[in-house]
């Protein structure tokens, strides 16, 4: 630790000179003043990191210093010297904010043991509002497209009721941003937000972490265990990929949320929680119901209100803006100077159809931040860093001839189509609306047929 500033407010020369050496032995920058005046001045003219300020100061006293920075607002943290141990006096100073508080003669390594934790305290103050902020940007629902206005409406609408919702989109559309923004607007943002991952956890265990289990419930179960359902007393429950859980488990949850009770495993004492559940999938869960693999009556409590997160394909104009958004983050994040992107290279961005959403080019913006020296990026260097998921592995001229043959009419027909999609987007520099007219197709149809091919422009 080096280079911090100290200023020292002391009447006495002879003590000033001794502070004064010995910090800057350790490498401290310092400053001394013997005169109260002199004191405040310096204090609202220059940063400084601690004061070590005497009770002896001319024309004053400590306490009349420390009242100043309190009333002035001085960001400064102040270790008191006093030549005599008064309870009253210390008792006021560490009221007035005082970090700490020397009584002469102490040992050299008494203060700097003090400097050494002010400034420790200091950096992880410091470190903890960054850590805030960082959290608040990441939590932010960033786009000023109709598609995402419209999505922040409802959240808003549904924040405030109690209601079951369950969130649809495609991967990395935002689907626990979202989950995580109604907590945080409803009255239970004082509660917990516990995620369960359905499709993370293994079906035989699934129940214990929903439900948790009593000691000796199972060879194991040494102690008494909460599940996430009792966790999440009082706040809300997010079961994400819900459309991964086991019927079995399906069975488990809806029992739960139509009595509002359940049992942990091992115990028949029904248990009763106040949870509110949102709930999230990328699959189609009325196809999984056709297919049996989701109950019907399960999907109708959980579906209250459900919103669906459109693709970023769907509100390309939010790129943009996300770029900004993920630079401010990780240039942040990594402690670098504020880097962006050009004008042409942000266009690559906005004609590609993004599959991976809004994750896909999170990653992409957190690699550039990490492989580029210069501030501004251009579309050269960007395009040779991504690696978008469109290209083909290039294989062996033998793999290809045996692969040619192996292949069907299906997809035969698949690569034809495939391609004179891709020529057609590029005749028209990627103009969805014009290659669907061309195409003789419906423009939706159009931004599925990107999606399924993974094409972007070459
Ligand atoms: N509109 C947005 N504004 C800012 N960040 C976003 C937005 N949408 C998504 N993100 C960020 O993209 C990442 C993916 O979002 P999230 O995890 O919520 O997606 P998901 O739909 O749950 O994805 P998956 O289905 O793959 O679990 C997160 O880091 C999230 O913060
Ligand atoms: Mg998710």
């Amino acid at each position: 630790m080096a280079g911090e500033k100290v200023l020292i407010g002391e009447s006495d020369k002879k003590v000033q000179k001794q502070l004064r050496r010995y910090l800057e032995e350790r490498g401290y920058v310092v400053y001394a003043y013997s005169d109260l005046h002199d004191i405040i001045d310096f204090l609202h003219e220059k940063e400084v990191d601690i004061l070590l300020l005497s009770t002896n100061v001319s024309n004053g006293n400590g306490t009349i210093v420390l009242k100043s920075i309190r009333n002035n607002g001085i960001a400064v943290d102040v270790i008191m010297i006093s030549d005599h141990e008064n309870a009253e006096e210390i008792i006021s100073a560490m009221k007035l904010g005082a970090f700490d508080y020397l009584i002469h003669p102490f040992p050299n390594a008494r203060l700097s043991l003090a400097v050494k934790n002010c400034i420790e305290r200091k950096r992880l103050i410091i470190e903890n509002i960054e850590l805030r902020k960082r959290a608040d940007i990441q939590e932010t629902i960033v786009g000023e497209s109709q598609e995402i206005k419209t999505l922040k409406e409802s959240i808003e609408l549904v924040a405030k009721t109690n209601s079951r919702i369950l969130v649809l989109g495609e991967n990395g559309t935002g689907k626990e941003l979202i989950a995580r923004a109604i907590h945080r607007k409803s009255e239970r943002a004082g509660g917990p937000f516990i995620e369960v991952n359905c499709a993370a956890i293994p079906p035989n265990l699934i129940e214990n972490e929903l439900f948790g289990h009593t000691k000796g419930a199972f060879t194991g179960a040494v102690n008494e265990q909460k599940g996430k359902f009792m966790r999440a007393n009082g706040g809300t429950l997010f079961l994400d990929e819900i459309g991964d859980m086991t019927l079995e488990t399906q069975a488990k949850v809806l029992h739960a949320i139509e009595d509002g009770t359940f049992q942990k495993v091992g115990s028949t004492n029904a248990i009763h929680v106040d949870t509110r559940i949102i709930t999230a999938t990328n699959k189609n869960l009325i196809e999984e119901m056709r297919a049996g693999r989701f109950r019907e009556d399960l999907y109708y409590r959980l579906n209250v209100v459900t919103i669906h997160v459109p693709p970023l394909r769907a509100r390309i104009s939010d790129v943009p803006i996300l770029v900004n958004h993920f630079f401010r983050y990780f240039c942040r994040k990594y402690s670098l100077p504020l880097k962006s992107l050009e004008t042409e290279a942000i266009h690559s961005l906005m004609r590609y159809s993004w599959p991976g959403n809004v994750r896909e080019l999170k990653n992409l913006i957190e690699k550039l931040i990490i492989m580029t020296s210069s501030q501004k990026i251009s579309k050269d260097k960007l395009m040779s860093i991504w690696e978008r998921k469109t290209k083909m592995p290039k294989m062996s001229e033998k793999v290809q001839i045996s692969q040619e043959l192996n292949r069907g009419l299906k997809e035969a027909k698949e690569e034809f189509e495939r391609d004179l999609i891709q020529k057609i987007l590029e005749k028209n520099d990627w103009n969805v609306a014009k290659s669907a007219k061309d195409l003789k197709i419906a423009r939706t149809y159009l931004y599925k047929k990107i999606q399924i091919y993974n094409l972007a422009k070459i």
